[in-house]
Order: C-alpha cells, then sequence, then structure tokens
C-alpha cells in the first residue's frame, strides 16, 4: 500500500475511533473535549491540590487569585476525557469569578451544561468541583479571606 493510502486509512481509522468514543455524549461535550482550556500547571500559584476521585483518577488544579478573583486557573489530570472535558469547563466558568461566585459553581452546573453526562461519567463532574472547591478551601485557609 503506498503511504499516502496508508496515511489516509490511518486518518479515518482514527476518527471512526473517536466518533465510536463519543457516541452518545453531546455536541458541547464532545467540543470541550476536542479543544479543552487551562490545561497546565501554573508556576508559583497561590494554591494548588491534587484530587482523586471514586475511580482512582485524580485532577490537580492551580490557581492565580488577585484581589479575591482567579486571575488564572489551570489543570492536569490522569483521567479519562469526560474528567478533561468537566475540569476544561469547571475552570474556564470559574476563571475571573470572585471566590464566593466560584464556590457557587455545583456538579449539577456542569451536568447540565453537557446536556447529562452518562451515569458512569457523572463523578468526572463531581471531581472537578471537588478539586476547585479544596483548592479554593486551601487559598481561603492560608490567605485568611
Ligand atoms: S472516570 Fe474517573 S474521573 Fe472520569
Amino acid at each position: 500500500m503506498a503511504e499516502k493510502q496508508m496515511g489516509q486509512t490511518f486518518d479515518k481509522l482514527a476518527r471512526d475511533i473517536q466518533e465510536s468514543l463519543l457516541e452518545g455524549y453531546s455536541e458541547k461535550f464532545k467540543s470541550e473535549f476536542l479543544n479543552p482550556k487551562n490545561i497546565g500547571k501554573i508556576e508559583d500559584p497561590d494554591c494548588c491540590v491534587s484530587i482523586t476521585g471514586v475511580c482512582g483518577d485524580t485532577i490537580e488544579m492551580s490557581l492565580s487569585i488577585d484581589k479575591g478573583r482567579i486571575s488564572d486557573i489551570k489543570f492536569m489530570t490522569d483521567g479519562c476525557g469526560a474528567t478533561i472535558s468537566c475540569a476544561s469547563f469547571v475552570t474556564r466558568t470559574a476563571k475571573g469569578k470572585s471566590i464566593e461566585e466560584a464556590l457557587l459553581i455545583t456538579q449539577d452546573d456542569v451536568d447540565r451544561y453537557f446536556e447529562g453526562l452518562p451515569d458512569e461519567h457523572k463523578h468526572c463532574a463531581k471531581l472537578a468541583v471537588m478539586t476547585l472547591t479544596a483548592a479554593l478551601e486551601q487559598y481561603v485557609g492560608k490567605s485568611g479571606e
């Protein structure tokens, strides 16, 4: 098989696998998964926590806080695609908000935004929100705000 043909076959296979993995998820979920935001780690953050969920997957979030507002937020995870999408949504929703506003983000908000996560991935939304909450609580505890 010519190299170009093999490349096209591989591209189609990769597309088919991706489509079958994302079957049953909303368009909003697919778009977040394919283009996640805020991946990485802030150097010298104001707070940083790692939380491991019931499934054994971990999310780490690091935040910069400026005058009571989240000026930057990043995450890393070894979790599934749903974890990436949920953490991406939670971090971009929290960015720019005050600590009090960000603490109001709930698992239901994530689930609603993605038009209902499959039952076996609802805990991914919970893990993303728990990680944000723990990071903010760490900051409040440290700073006394
Ligand atoms: S399967 Fe563990 S957080 Fe998604």
